[in-house]
């Protein structure tokens, strides 16, 4: 195993006196970049948020309701916790420029004040699989209904992706990320009203296409990951099924209407894993079906899913039946 790639963050600093901070860009401490353009600062940031770990913007330059404006678009559309945002202003204006969403107001700024800051070291120390469990334990207090459908479907894409394994249709690799991803591909649910989700009677189509949204906001969680992560394999592959789980091999699914092999392979078998555990669960609106019950409702409308799964998944069917 290769060293850990030590990331280097970066500070911003808006200033119209740039001159006066030249000499940090000299700092072996952390990087240092400067503009006088609010423009220029947005567009960096944008597009490459997460290498910059402090913001600070020199208020003596500046009207203050300019950089209250940035400061809480910052923080409300691309970057609610980081990066630190520091603002150089007397003490006595502390209060209006921490209530817009800054961290930090001081009255000098030095090189010193360049050093990532302590909480980012924590968080650099903090495992990867502490945050999937806390957003697993998030999905489980939000929606024990859901999270019971992710863990059956996680369960069954496991076994139809071993099965397809052993034909040779995936990888090791491919089978290991599908397990993962299968199991976040309706944490687009999480943003659908309750009323919408937990109705106990049929939908009405505007209830279906609100429905229909928790491809796309599922898809758009994992689009900010890849913001991070652009090569990240597991992220395309949870991407891939958020989005297309619901598209039908014959072209009459949603959200793209995608029809056969333009469906990833990731998500045509989660499309079978996730049908299958839909009518074998109690739902909302009605109780479940047995499994025959389940496989012949599904073979009348085998046009949905991809035949060369579909025959396998019907071939070993003792595997799914618990
Ligand atoms: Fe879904
Ligand atoms: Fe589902």
């Amino acid at each position: 195993m290769g060293k850990k790639q030590q990331m280097k963050y970066k500070t911003l600093l808006l200033s119209s006196n740039p001159e006066k901070y030249v000499s940090f860009q000299i700092s072996d401490q952390t990087p240092f970049e400067i503009t006088m353009d609010f423009e220029v600062a947005w567009r960096l940031i944008n597009r490459n948020l997460h290498s910059y770990a402090n913001i600070v913007l020199d208020a003596k330059s500046f009207p203050a309701e300019v950089i209250k404006d940035f400061v809480s678009s910052l923080r409300k559309e691309i970057a609610c916790v980081y990066p630190i945002v520091t603002i150089i202003a007397p003490n006595s204006a502390e209060k209006e420029f921490m209530s817009c969403g800054a961290d930090k107001v001081v009255e000098n700024f030095s090189r010193f004040d360049l050093s990532l800051p302590v909480s980012m070291c924590d968080l650099e120390k903090l495992s990867p699989m502490a945050f999937i469990e806390f957003l697993i334990q998030t999905i489980k207090l939000k929606d024990k209904m859901l999270f019971d459908h992710l863990i059956n479907v996680k369960t069954y894409t496991t076994v139809l992706a071993k099965l397809c394994l052993e034909r040779g249709l995936i990888t090791d690799k491919e089978l290991e990320f599908l397990s993962i991803a299968s199991f976040f591909h309706d944490i687009g649910k999480l943003f659908i009203p309750d009323a919408v989700i937990r109705k106990p009677g049929k939908l009405t189509n505007e209830e279906f296409d609100i429905i229909k949204m928790h491809t796309l906001h599922g898809a758009s969680l994992f689009e900010k990951i890849l913001r991070y992560e652009p090569k990240n394999q597991l992220v395309y592959t949870s991407f891939f099924v958020a989005k297309y789980h619901h598209e039908k091999f014959d072209g009459s699914g949603y959200p793209c209407k995608l029809k056969g092999e333009e469906i990833p392979l990731s998500a045509r078998i989660v499309a079978i894993a996730d049908v299958f555990d839909a009518l074998t669960t109690d739902r909302y609106y009605r109780s479940a079906y047995s499994p025959s019950e389940a496989i012949d409702i599904m073979k009348s409308c085998a046009n949905h899913f991809d035949p060369e799964i579909f025959n396998i998944f019907l071939n070993n069917i003792d595997y799914f039946i618990k």
